[in-house]
């Protein structure tokens, strides 16, 4: 790189628009919507389409509710003539549906190019030439006036080959190529010169379209172009004003929406952003950005994967995993925090209402795509992206303090292994960890019994270390009476419970929070039970059983000996 780039580049020049309206304005429709996919994007294309995946391509516009297509440049190729024949010799093109074609302004092409379009219903054509200082000076050695004779001279020949063809409904687009680079007194002056030649009416107008054919400035810079040219157009009110960015400088986007704020009200582009060199203005993320601002963009992209799918297949272009609305991690939190606002977003929204889920501007399933995805867990997750999955897929709902007991235990996995666990690897860590852990202590059996005081009678048969002893114990409840049973080795500090409904079964599931004289701090024990008194047992083992497992062995068997003296003796 250069230590001084000013000696190799020049500097945007901005426009003098001091009273430019469009920074106060807001998008409160949706404009007319262009595809170029099977022109722009198809002569950016590596290999180009052939008829086949031109025409999935098409069918697919025609789902989504394009009403203009371009479908070719007729006269660059015998396939894309071919195409066009196709297309209207088997009436493929709905009524409701105008095709459109590009030629450059010269006479042999623009012959071709109507006799392409024998016998259609509804086609737009349109003419280009560049205009931009370098591209008069260098590429086609003409000054201003040879500039306007070429566009002039070809949209005169527009009207003499559309009159020979009258059973079509003709309408004709004029692109200064190379718009951004090109004076704006010339720029209107070509585009006014095109149209005195059309005689475009309100009635039946004529479509102007300004190319950031390269994207040389910000885009602020482009809209104060556009609205220049809304001000000055001499029949502006027989014009449709039509932009068709590119994103050189990666503002395609944007470019497009403030050029729509500035007088704008039709845009040309390509389904995800394919298109020459860094791509066209991507219409999918364009007209989603409407949608998520409450306005309807009147293209259906209620199955973005079936769009993505067969666009990618057609173009052989894969699409980017962090492609706007589309791509495969953009409705996906790995972080911890952004997990955890998630979580609490999704359980607060309410169906119908406005949609409030902070991360995500967009309901997936607005698109089609499922929640599966929201929340993945890897090393920079936490705790709320866990306890979503396990409540999502699970039906299992921590309680504070232990989600982020369980949080640790699943970030020790995740400093060894470092990869990402799916909810099936969260779901079998927790198992391990609380239900089916290595236990020394494991449940058989109980009955509880009412006395006539009130009081509860509860016998249990355990296994401890393979021995089968029986425990009893008094209590105002089951737990209580549990918990002497054993002789009171643990303190229950906080009990919760809830029932879960997965299929046909339905279960209960108790935590126990416990604290013991032989761990120091707190640890929780999970039970599952389609009984509720027996999920809480469940519960009181595995806490003890994970105590057990954090001590010493001399400290573990010291406690089962205890136990096991309590065989048979009524304890409380
Ligand atoms: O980018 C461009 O300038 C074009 C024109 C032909 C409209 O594609
Ligand atoms: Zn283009």
């Amino acid at each position: 790189m250069l230590t001084n780039p000013a000696s190799k580049y020049r500097s945007f020049a901005p426009v003098n628009l001091p009273d430019r309206a469009w920074v106060n304005r807001t998008i409160t429709q949706s404009p007319i919507w262009l595809s170029t996919d099977l022109r722009d994007g198809n002569q950016a294309l590596i290999e180009p389409m052939d008829i086949t995946r031109k025409l999935r391509l098409f069918n697919l516009l025609i789902r989504i509710g394009f009403k203009e297509i371009e479908i070719g440049f007729p006269s660059a190729s015998q396939t894309e003539f071919d195409f066009i024949r196709h297309l209207i010799e088997q009436q493929l093109i709905p009524d409701d549906v105008a095709i459109q074609v590009l030629t450059p302004a010269r006479e042999e092409l623009i012959r071709r190019t109507f006799e392409s379009l024998r016998g259609a219903k509804k086609a737009i054509v349109h003419l280009y030439n560049a205009t931009s200082p370098v591209f008069r000076r260098t590429v086609f050695n003409l000054d201003r006036a040879g500039t306007i004779n070429l566009a002039t001279s070809a949209a005169r020949l527009f009207n003499e080959l559309a009159a020979k063809q009258p059973e079509t409904n003709w309408q004709f687009q004029y692109s200064p190529e190379t718009f951004t680079a090109t004076e704006l007194d010339f720029a209107s002056y070509i585009c006014d010169a095109v149209l005195d030649v059309w005689q475009p009416t309100p009635q039946h107008k004529a479509i102007i379209n300004l190319p950031a054919t390269v994207e040389v400035s910000t885009p602020n810079v482009f809209a104060d172009q556009v609205e220049w040219m809304h001000r000055h157009l001499r029949r502006r009110d027989s014009v449709i004003l039509c932009v068709h960015t590119h994103n050189d400088r990666g503002c395609g986007i944007a470019a497009a929406e403030m050029a729509l704020l500035a007088g704008a009200e039709r845009v040309e582009g390509c389904l995800f952003g394919n298109g020459e060199r860094t791509g066209n203005v991507d219409l999918v993320t364009l007209a989603l950005n409407l949608y998520t601002q409450g306005i309807h963009p009147g293209l259906d992209f209620s199955n973005i994967n079936e769009v993505a799918h067969v666009a990618a297949e057609c173009t052989q272009l894969p699409i980017h995993p962090r492609h706007p609305y589309v791509g495969d991690l953009v409705f996906t939190a790995f972080s911890g925090s952004h997990q955890d606002a998630i979580r609490k977003g999704f359980a607060v929204q309410a169906p119908d209402t406005i949609w409030e889920v902070p991360y995500l501007p967009l309901d997936p399933a607005d698109v089609g795509r499922t929640y599966e995805s929201v929340v993945r867990v890897n090393s920079q997750s936490g705790k709320g992206g866990i306890t979503f999955l396990l409540e999502r897929d699970f039906g299992i709902t921590l309680p504070r303090r232990l989600q982020i007991e369980f949080s640790r235990v699943v970030q020790r996995v995740m400093d060894t292994g470092g990869k990402e666990l799916s909810p099936q690897d969260l779901w079998q860590l927790f198992e391990q960890e609380y239900l089916h852990g290595e236990t020394v202590l494991r449940y058989v059996s109980h009955q509880v019994y009412t006395d006539d005081d009130s009081t509860q009678m509860l016998s249990a048969k355990l296994q401890v270390d393979g021995e089968v002893i029986e425990i009893c114990g008094k209590g105002n409840g089951p737990i209580d009476a549990f918990v002497n049973a054993l002789g009171n080795e643990v303190q229950i500090l906080h009990y919760e419970e809830h029932s879960r409904n997965l299929g046909s079964n339905a279960d209960a599931v108790a935590y126990v929070e416990m604290s013991s004289d032989f761990i120091s701090g707190s640890l929780y024990g999970v039970g599952i039970n389609s009984n509720i008194v027996t999920a809480s047992i469940l519960a009181i083992i595995s806490g003890v059983n994970r105590a057990l497992n954090s001590v010493d062995a001399e400290v573990r068997i010291e406690h089962l000996m205890k136990l096991k003296d309590y065989n048979s003796v009524v304890r409380g």
